[in-house]
């Protein structure tokens, strides 16, 4: 998508006017619009920054075969799983809330769909940090911010395998860290952890291995300075009004 086209589109989801969509759309009360991405699914969503412009901490070549290859496959692969079935048109949220009953190329798909639109919307270079409520509650749950990132961090070093880490809102509205095996995540109904995602971290090889190789703890660690928080205010901030 060319430049302009990409920012009215950007313009219209900012202005939740989401007509129409395919695939987005109403979603159940837990689960907040925003935390949904808003973006209509005819077309592969466009990645909201450059290659590089995450250097050094996540390299350009990486970056372009997380979005342009393995993103695109989930969507294109999801896209396929419910066309022509009774899935095709519903909202993703409502989608993913009912993982249990789907199949898995739905499931895994629909999921690794979702949580890449998540991921790159969570980075970002040149952060402020977290607002002063986000990180009240952040202070509340886990004791300091330095608390959350050692608390994240270790949830994210010690998944085994593929997955995400997750900040998430809990059921009793307070902020909570987990991670998810494969393309799972909090929104999905047969997640151990269920709530309103605020920020997430890819775990897969897929998304630091030619640039870290085996050493993930390395990408781990590097990924606190790309982080969008911003973005991970707003999210906060949205999904206690929601
Ligand atoms: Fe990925």
């Amino acid at each position: 998508m060319e430049r302009r086209k990409f920012f009215k589109a950007v313009g219209l989801m900012t202005a939740a006017a989401y007509i129409g969509p395919k695939v987005f759309g109403d979603v159940q009360a837990q689960v907040k619009p925003a935390a949904l991405e808003g973006v209509p699914a005819e077309e592969f969503p466009p990645l909201p920054f450059a290659y590089n412009a995450l250097e050094p901490y996540i390299d350009a070549r990486t970056m372009e075969i997380h979005y342009d290859k393995h993103h695109r496959a989930y969507y294109t692969n999801f896209m396929n799983a419910v066309k022509g079935t009774a899935l095709e048109g519903k909202p993703l949220g409502e989608i993913l809330a009912s993982a249990s009953k789907q199949t898995d190329a739905v499931r895994n798909n629909g999921g690794g769909y979702y949580n890449h639109l998540f991921f790159w919307k969570n980075l970002s270079v040149g952060s402020s940090g977290p607002s002063s409520d986000l990180s009240a509650a952040l202070t509340k749950s886990f004791g300091s911010f330095d608390k959350f990132k050692e608390t994240f961090t270790n949830a994210a070093k010690t998944r085994f395998g593929s997955g995400w880490a997750w900040l998430y809102i809990g059921a009793d509205k307070n902020l909570a860290v987990a991670s998810s095996p494969n393309q799972d995540n909090p929104l999905m109904d047969l997640s151990p952890v269920k709530g309103t995602p605020i920020l997430t971290l890819d775990l897969w090889e897929h998304a630091y291995y030619l640039k870290y190789q085996n050493r993930r703890p390395d990408y781990i660690d590097a990924f606190w300075n790309v982080v969008n928080w911003e973005e991970v205010n707003r999210r906060y901030q949205q999904a206690l009004n929601g």
